[in-house]
């Protein structure tokens, strides 16, 4: 018996691997899987036989078997690979396609300059704990004007200076002409401590020029606690300005004036590319210095007018050009650059 089953085994092995390599497509191929190895295939019947033999037989005929069906399983499997593979060629052939060919190119869009410095003056400010605040593009004029203590016949307030917004329904909106009256939001919404930033656009009629844009980027920023005073001001000034342009980069507070900060002051920092040393240097114009921003302590009357009592709280203010400090660390001479947006300008940042 057991010499029988072996020269079927034997002869089902030649039948199947001839087969197999023959099929032509991949139906044949899964019809002799099933005839061979499926739950009435042949094989599967031989099998059916193992339990009839002798222990010694089965010890015999067990792993003899087993070899063959996992013979067989590898060749299907070959034989498909082969099969799908040709399938595709075949396909292929049909086509015109030249996969040689190089594959298409495409662009990839990158960061406007002004976004890169942008992100890089929040990053920083961010790590000093200040949270980004917006408010309307159009204000009104108690917003960007009246509490922040600009008088009424302010120059700002012309016509010359400011877009007046008029319309049937609404008039006394401004274009806001700076950020400063997401401050003023701020403070009238949230009891101190307050630590904001007001990055986004601000408008002035001005005329565009190298260094005039009538609709430009700021960052301002506020922070109103107990105790504030003029030292955090220049404490966290120069720590931002060390962190934009650099550890050695030294930086000066000059006395100035504005009508919502009491004292007020410019900030300017040594120039960075003569530092200083070039009197005829044309970026600083000799002077050694660039001026960066406005700041100051937050007037009383700004903080009363917010509905903060002046006597338990202070604060400190700034605010700065986006396209300022951008020109400056990029080297950019007109600020029409960045709103021209030809590509190959733009690629080089
Ligand atoms: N608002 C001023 C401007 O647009 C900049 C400025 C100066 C903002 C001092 C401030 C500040 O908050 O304290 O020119």
């Amino acid at each position: 018996m057991i010499e029988e089953l072996k020269t079927k085994l034997s002869s089902l092995e030649e039948n199947y691997t001839l087969k197999i390599q023959s099929a032509a497509t991949l139906k044949d191929l899964q019809d002799l899987q099933v005839a061979a190895l499926g739950r009435k295939g042949e094989l599967t019947e031989l099998l059916k036989s193992l339990k009839d033999l002798s222990l010694e037989d089965k010890k015999t005929f067990g792993p003899l078997s087993n070899t063959l069906k996992n013979k067989l399983t590898a060749l299907f499997e070959e034989k498909q690979i082969a099969l799908e593979a040709a399938a595709v060629n075949e396909e292929l052939a049909k086509t015109n396609i030249d996969l040689t060919l190089p594959a298409y190119t495409f662009d990839k869009g990158r960061r406007h300059p002004l976004v890169i410095a942008q992100k890089r003056m929040v990053d920083i400010l961010s790590k000093l704990g200040f949270i980004w605040a917006e408010g309307p593009l159009i204000e009104d004029e108690a917003h960007n004007f009246d509490a922040l203590n600009i008088p009424k016949n302010h120059p700002a307030r012309d016509v010359q200076d400011t877009f007046f917004v008029k319309n049937a329904v609404k008039t006394g909106f401004v274009l806001r002409t700076h950020t400063s009256g997401v401050q003023v939001r701020a403070m009238q919404k949230q009891k101190p401590p307050i630590r904001i930033i007001a990055p986004g656009r601000v408008f002035r009629s001005d005329s565009l020029d190298a260094t005039h844009s009538p609709v430009f980027n700021q960052i301002e920023g506020l922070y109103v606690d107990k105790n504030v005073s003029l030292a955090d001001l220049k404490r966290d000034l120069t720590v931002f300005m060390k962190g934009l342009f650099g550890n050695k980069a030294e930086v000066r507070f000059r006395p100035s004036f504005f009508p919502f900060t009491e004292p007020s002051v410019e900030v300017d920092v040594k120039c960075v590319f003569c530092e200083g040393k070039d009197p005829s240097c044309p970026v600083c114009k000799g002077t050694g210095w660039k001026e960066m921003l406005g700041a100051g302590v937050v007037h009383p009357n700004v903080l009363k007018n917010c509905g903060i009592n002046p006597e338990e709280y202070s604060g400190y203010a700034f605010g700065m050009g986006v396209e300022r400090l951008a020109m400056f660390s990029l080297n950019i001479k007109d600020i029409r650059t960045f709103y021209e947006n030809d590509v190959r300008v733009l690629e080089q940042f």
